[in-house]
């Protein structure tokens, strides 16, 4: 009898990785899955994310030719593509956790929004004062911007479809109560903007990356460490957690730390008195 590979269920759709042990079998995979899944009307096969916009390269290997879908969580609406877009069922408790942890009248900057994993429940289930969400990826981008639409957003996202390092370019700098940086690998190559997006002593910054599973997230803290000290800044971690395995080695971390000291703070309270 046939082990079936443990599939996502997004929507409508279903994504499913066959290892190459199972390749013959794909077509009554899909099968199996549609017969044990009565919500389910396609199910794609997924061979992974690639590049800088995260894109899936993906197959359509049983039921209907049509990828798009509509997925509910914690009282948000997502529309997307499965077929080219992440959508990690694995962090539903970090998107619970940032609209929680979230204050009022906060703003919060999303510096790699996607369909808007992190900007939607923030700017619905918490009460920021705005959210400022860059997406690079003009496909994420347009379901991003339906999300808000669908979700009567509108009137405290901001959306742009720009390289988050373009953010000050948009006079954000020291604007941001909260930064997230929910993107890996290599995260940390966006740390300098992340710190001057944010308002300096008091802010907080969440980080994920990936690194070795149980002691991962110690070194990643040291790279943000060494990166915001030579920038001028001092940071204070406030937590970590292993969000998600990612592979027999690996872990997808989330680093939550605060900015202690910043060189524009210095620079004020070294000013001359008027
Ligand atoms: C994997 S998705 C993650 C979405 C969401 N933050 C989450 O954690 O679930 C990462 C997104 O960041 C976008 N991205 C990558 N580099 C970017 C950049 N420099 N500026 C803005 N968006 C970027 C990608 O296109 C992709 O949609």
């Amino acid at each position: 009898m046939l082990k079936l590979p443990k599939a996502r269920l997004i929507g409508d759709v279903a994504v499913v990785r066959i290892p190459a042990e199972l390749e013959e079998h794909e077509k009554e995979i899909g099968e199996e899955i549609l017969r044990r899944n009565p919500s389910i009307r396609t199910v794609i096969r997924t061979f992974g994310a690639y590049g800088q916009t995260r894109t899936t390269r993906t197959k359509i290997i049983a039921g209907e030719d049509n990828t798009e879908t509509i997925y509910k969580e914690h009282g948000c609406i997502y529309k997307l593509d499965v077929a080219t877009l992440l959508f990690c069922l694995g962090n539903l408790y970090e998107r619970r956790r940032m609209a929680s942890i979230v204050k009022a009248g906060e703003v919060v900057a999303d510096m790699f929004a996607g369909v808007g994993q992190f900007t939607i429940p923030i700017a619905k289930l918490a009460s920021p004062s705005v959210v400022y969400a860059f997406e690079i990826n003009p496909d994420a981008y347009r379901y991003l911007l339906e999300n808000i639409r669908l979700n009567k957003l509108e009137h405290v996202v901001r959306a742009f479809m720009d390289d988050c390092r373009n953010a000050l370019k948009y006079g954000m700098e020291e604007s941001a109560d909260r930064v997230i940086m929910g993107y890996f690998p290599g995260t940390i190559r966006f740390l300098p903007t992340a710190l001057r997006l944010s308002r300096g002593v008091g802010s907080c910054i969440h980080l994920h990356d990936l690194a070795r599973k149980k002691t991962g997230w110690a070194e990643l803290w040291e790279s943000v460490k060494n990166v915001a000290e030579q920038l001028g800044y001092g940071v204070k971690l406030i937590g970590y957690r292993e969000v998600k395995s990612y592979s027999p080695s690996l872990a997808h971390w989330a680093l939550d730390f605060r900015v202690d000291c910043s060189p524009q703070a210095v620079r004020r309270a070294n000013a001359p008195p008027r």
